[in-house]
């Protein structure tokens, strides 16, 4: 009796967790293509993250397989320039990191600038940077679902550093 009276009340007031509630902790992955390496951009492009306020919680420098990449990029495997994207992607190194803040995936996208660099607002990094949409320089993930995919993919867990930034209690309210 006891047990149903409780099954009941734990059920009227249990409360669903907000699916698209805005978190401190969100996460995204940003990648520095080969190109943004090899053009000595990398330190550029740390900082505006840094800058901004986002916390970096991790960073690797690693040449992605090609399956990997495919892994990556598979929701473009249909498309006519992915062998292509693949191939450039896995030409040389990646920065590949995570940062973590509010709002980060699609502030991420906003500071990454459009996917054609011709088309990115100046003050983007692809507007400032990078002229040709096969050579733009950085990935970012573009929704909360495909980062959590993409940082699985790219990182293991003990890579992921859980710490407390001291700039946080003058970032948020
Ligand atoms: P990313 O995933 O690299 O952050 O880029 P994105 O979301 O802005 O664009 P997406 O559609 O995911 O495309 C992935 C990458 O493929 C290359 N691309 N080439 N030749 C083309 O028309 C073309 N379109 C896309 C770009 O390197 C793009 O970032
Ligand atoms: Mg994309």
């Amino acid at each position: 009796m006891i047990v149903t009276l409780q099954l009941i009340f734990g059920y009227l007031f249990w409360k669903k967790p907000a699916k698209n509630k805005m978190s401190n902790t969100e996460r995204t992955f940003i990648a520095i293509k080969p190109d943004g390496v090899q053009r000595g951009l990398v330190g550029k492009i740390i900082q505006r993250f840094e800058e901004k306020g986002f916390k970096l919680v991790a960073m690797k420098m690693i040449q992605a397989s090609q399956a990997h990449l495919e892994e990556h990029y598979a929701d473009l495997s249909k498309k006519p320039f992915f062998p292509g994207l693949v191939k450039y992607m896995g030409s040389g190194p990646v920065v590949a990191m995570v940062w973590e803040g509010l709002g980060v995936v699609k502030t991420g996208r906003v500071m990454l600038g459009e996917t054609d660099p011709a088309k990115s607002l100046p003050g983007t990094i692809r507007g400032d940077y990078c002229i040709h949409v096969g050579r733009n320089i950085c990935h970012g993930s573009d929704a909360v679902d495909s980062a959590n995919k993409e940082i699985k993919l790219w990182f293991k867990d003990a890579e992921l550093s859980d710490y407390k930034s001291c700039e946080s209690d003058w970032l948020y309210e």
